[in-house]
């Protein structure tokens, strides 16, 4: 059973939003999703959906394209994006949920979810260089759910976590100290599209992995997570190995000096 995350798949089925115009590689962008998903994620596999979810606007609009995301394989863990103005609060969207049987939806919103041997943490975020009064306080209070989805996390397990917005901005994040206090080695964002996505690599800061999943990002292909942190341990593996070997050497030569 394996870990997945996918962000913006931007459905509308029920209303009129074609996102081919944000390019050609969005055009027929669901049946892209559904072909990449069921190939790839199996139905005992958990796939985060990393916001920007439906254009909707409310539960009943997103109902279409929610019934899509449940036709595909595997439990889904559904994080909110700035476009997802259908989202409603926890209680009305179980409802809704238990309403049409989908029982493969969680909502990851002010908690921690626990799968796949994951604590899976995360919070919308929000755009990190924006200076203004209203933006700082939004600001806080992302990094206060932030902060509230970590401490819910299980203390012994690997903590990952999701925005939807990009958390850092030329090398600087209000979200880093959090990250860091909790010591999150994980991080996987959305949002960036065309070319600002094609320009965003993975990156690294301050012992943390960033991944930008967008569905254009990803070729509309949900990424293993699982698989980064089997590359994560094998690499920390190689560094502890090469550590042990530096100061067998370093000892050795003092034990002959002596
Ligand atoms: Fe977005
Ligand atoms: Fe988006």
């Amino acid at each position: 059973m394996a870990l997945y995350v996918l962000g913006d798949p931007h459905l509308s089925f029920s209303v009129d939003k074609p996102m081919d115009i944000f390019g050609a590689r969005w055009k027929n962008h669901a049946e892209k999703i559904k072909k990449n998903w069921n190939d790839t994620v199996g139905n005992e596999d958990t796939v985060v959906l990393a916001g920007d979810l439906s254009w909707g606007i409310s539960l009943e609009e997103a109902k279409e394209d929610l019934a899509f995301l449940h036709s595909l394989a595997g439990k889904k863990i559904l994080l909110r994006g700035n476009h997802d103005y259908w989202w409603e609060t926890h209680a009305k969207m179980q409802r809704f949920f238990d309403e049409n049987g989908w029982d493969d939806f969680y909502i990851l919103h002010n908690t921690s979810i626990f799968a796949e041997g994951f604590s899976l943490c995360g919070t919308r975020g929000w755009n990190v260089s924006e200076g203004g009064e209203q933006d700082q306080k939004i600001l806080r209070r992302e990094m206060q759910r932030l902060e509230h989805s970590l401490s819910a996390a299980k203390a012994d397990a690997e903590k990952i976590v999701f925005f939807h917005f990009p958390p850092m901005e030329n090398d600087a994040s209000p979200f880093l100290p959090i990250l860091k206090k909790y010591g999150v080695r994980l991080c996987y964002y959305g949002h960036l599209h065309g070319t600002k996505a094609l320009n965003t690599a993975s990156f690294e800061q301050d012992g943390i992995q960033f991944h930008l999943i967008s569905c254009d990002a990803v070729s509309f292909t949900p990424r293993c997570v699982s698989d980064d942190f089997q590359g994560l341990t094998a690499k920390n593996k190689q560094i502890s190995q090469k550590n042990h070997r530096f100061w067998r050497k370093l000892l050795s030569y003092f034990i002959r000096k002596s």
